[in-house]
């Protein structure tokens, strides 16, 4: 931990310290670097966004180049459920750095990653799982895809509006905002039938009757990115019956909601279904890239093949990835952190309950962990990110109306610090109403 000391994080607890302008004199150098040397769009200097660059983060703090210290809203997109650096996760991944770096992807196993595969195939809903191992959270939803194509026989896919599922091609096709979609996907489009999220059940039905090339369906349990939204009660089960009386393979996409984030270890075993794909991958590395799909065995089996896989990658159950997540499903198990997300979801709601009388705050929803804050034009929603900035609170807006700030704190985060976060919400949505 000296390393962490000597950046002014000993603990992960910390309310924030804000000690320059944001960004700082440094960030501002790096910034004009970065825009020399990365390509525009990935190089995170979207026009009139605040350029940070993060150095260092424990727990749920986080610390930029120029020393100043902040509180995680995001959990750096709902990776670090277990905290930034959990004290198990590091020394998992030292443990297995001074073994194994990288193995042989889909030829030869190591002994975490059967252990892995065990592990989150006895935590699925499922009734007889298995488990593929992917490299992100995309190339998750690309092999849920191409499962729902192996099994069903049929091309076609069901998916919702809005929805957020990655960027790669395949993953494209269920993402909804065109904004994403629309330079690369439109040859493919013929195969994507989309819905409202939350369309009657009738809807869906109709469709499924009329579109019978459509072999699986995609479908967040919760809007994540691009929303932040539950489904209207009962409707998961609704669409599950329906896809099983067609015949369409399941693929519940879990990436952003699985292991504790809403409350439970997988959104899909509370609303009562059985998909027959699960996604999930962000979390459960605790910091390193890993994604699975966990299927029910007879729909994984499409898979077989006498040759060589027919999907994979070099880095796939990469050894130091399948420590972190054993070490972050331990952690996760220990610290009762499914529950506790619960009962800070409460307080935070608790918490953030003034909002609702604000003028210009739409809506404010959320369950455990995951909560969005909702504007009345995509104008204000990167102005109170950016207000929070400055009392030293991340949070990330936008979705697919541009009008939504997301909180999702790391799991562990201390009731101080998330007392700090919906209060400076609260202020900063007061100024705002003042300003107007
Ligand atoms: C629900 C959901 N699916 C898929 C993805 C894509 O995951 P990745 O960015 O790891 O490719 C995300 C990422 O935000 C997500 O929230």
């Amino acid at each position: 931990m000296a390393a962490s000391r000597s950046h002014g994080l000993d603990s992960g607890d910390r309310l924030p310290y804000v000690r320059t302008s944001v960004p700082g004199p440094r960030a501002r150098r790096a910034a004009r670097r970065l825009e020399g040397a990365e390509a525009p769009g990935i190089n995170t200097l979207v026009a009139g966004s605040t350029a940070m660059l993060w150095e260092a983060a424990l727990g749920s703090n986080v610390l930029d180049i120029d020393g100043n210290r902040y509180l995680d809203l995001t959990a750096g997109f709902g990776v670090a459920a277990v905290g930034h650096r959990h004290p198990a996760v590091v020394s998992a991944v030292k443990r297995q750095a001074d073994r194994l770096l990288h193995g042989l992807g889909d030829v030869f196993a190591h002994p975490y990653r059967l252990e892995l595969s065990e592990r989150l195939g006895r935590l699925a809903p499922l009734r007889e799982p298995q488990v593929y191992f992917a490299a992100s959270g995309a190339d998750a939803v690309e092999i849920a895809l191409k499962t729902g194509r192996l099994y069903s026989g049929r091309p076609g896919i069901l998916a919702f509006t809005p929805a957020y599922h990655g960027t790669t091609l395949g993953a494209l096709q269920g993402t909804s905002r065109p904004a994403f979609r629309s330079p690369f996907i439109e040859p493919l489009e013929h195969l994507v039938h989309r819905l409202p999220y939350g369309a009657a059940a009738e809807e869906v039905q109709q469709l499924l009757e009329q579109q019978p090339e459509i072999g699986t369906c995609l479908v967040e349990p919760v809007i994540g990115r691009e929303a932040t939204r539950w489904p209207p009660p009962g409707w998961l089960a609704a669409l599950a019956a329906a896809c099983r009386e067609h015949k369409v393979v399941l693929a519940v996409d879990e990436i952003f909601t699985a292991f504790g984030r809403c409350g439970e270890w997988f959104v899909s075993a509370e609303a009562g279904i059985e998909p027959d794909l699960i996604c999930c991958g962000k979390a459960l590395g605790g910091g390193l890239p890993i994604a699975a799909v966990i299927g029910e065995k007879d729909v994984l089996a499409a898979w077989q093949t006498e040759g060589e896989a027919r999907h994979t990658a070099t880095f796939v159950a990469h050894p130091l990835a399948c420590a972190a997540a054993l070490a972050t499903l331990d952690v996760i198990e220990s610290e009762g952190l499914v529950q506790r997300a619960q009962e800070m979801g409460r307080r935070l709601g608790h918490r953030l309950e003034p909002l609702k009388q604000h003028p210009v705050i739409v809506d404010v929803r959320g369950k455990a962990l995951l909560w969005g804050v909702e504007l009345d034009t995509p104008k204000r929603a990167p102005g109170l990110c950016r207000q929070l900035l400055e009392r030293g609170v991340i949070a990330l807006s936008g979705g697919a109306t541009g009008t939504v700030v997301q909180i999702a704190p790391p799991l562990v985060v201390t009731e101080r610090q998330l007392d700090y976060a919906a209060d400076s919400l609260v202020e900063a949505a007061l100024g705002m109403c003042s300003d107007s």
